[in-house]
């Protein structure tokens, strides 16, 4: 599985510490940035994972920003695009199950490192159920 990853400064190195232990877990990465700790615009970078998303460079998203929601609200905008911000195991077994969730957002000043990989790990298992929750997943795109 390839995953395709974007952090602000705010996030980098909490995006850079989920790279590595992608890594060592076998998944594929693609680091869109950056990679320091000198101020960034978020919006490019959840901009840069998205479109990566709907032209299909990679199966999911991982974006990092300081609270994860700017940089979720940024890749919301582009059409396809399910990112959801996470703050528990909860949330992101429930963002893939339910929503389809197809990038998972995450706030470096609210969780720590040990959470995040527990939240990321959930949301790369966990599947999506269809169903009833395919008929809401189609409404959510019809929305222009
Ligand atoms: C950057 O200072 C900060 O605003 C950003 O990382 C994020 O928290 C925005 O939502």
């Amino acid at each position: 599985m390839k995953i395709i990853l974007g952090a602000d400064h705010g996030g980098y190195s909490l995006k850079n510490a989920i790279k590595d232990h992608l890594i060592r877990n076998g998944y594929e990465i693609i680091d869109k940035g950056t990679n320091s700790s000198e101020p960034v615009d978020y919006p490019e970078y959840g901009h840069d994972v998205a479109n990566a998303i709907v032209s299909h460079e990679g199966d999911f998203g991982i974006i990092v920003c300081g609270t994860g929601i700017g940089i979720s609200i940024a890749a919301n905008k582009i059409k396809g695009i399910r990112a959801a911000l996470c703050i528990n195991t909860t949330m992101s077994k429930l963002s893939r199950e339910h929503n389809d969730a197809n990038i998972l957002a995450l706030g470096a000043r609210i969780i720590g490192e040990s959470l995040a990989f527990d939240i990321v790990d959930t949301f790369l298992t966990s599947e999506f159920q269809n169903g009833r929750h395919k008929i809401r997943i189609d409404k959510i795109e019809k929305i222009r």
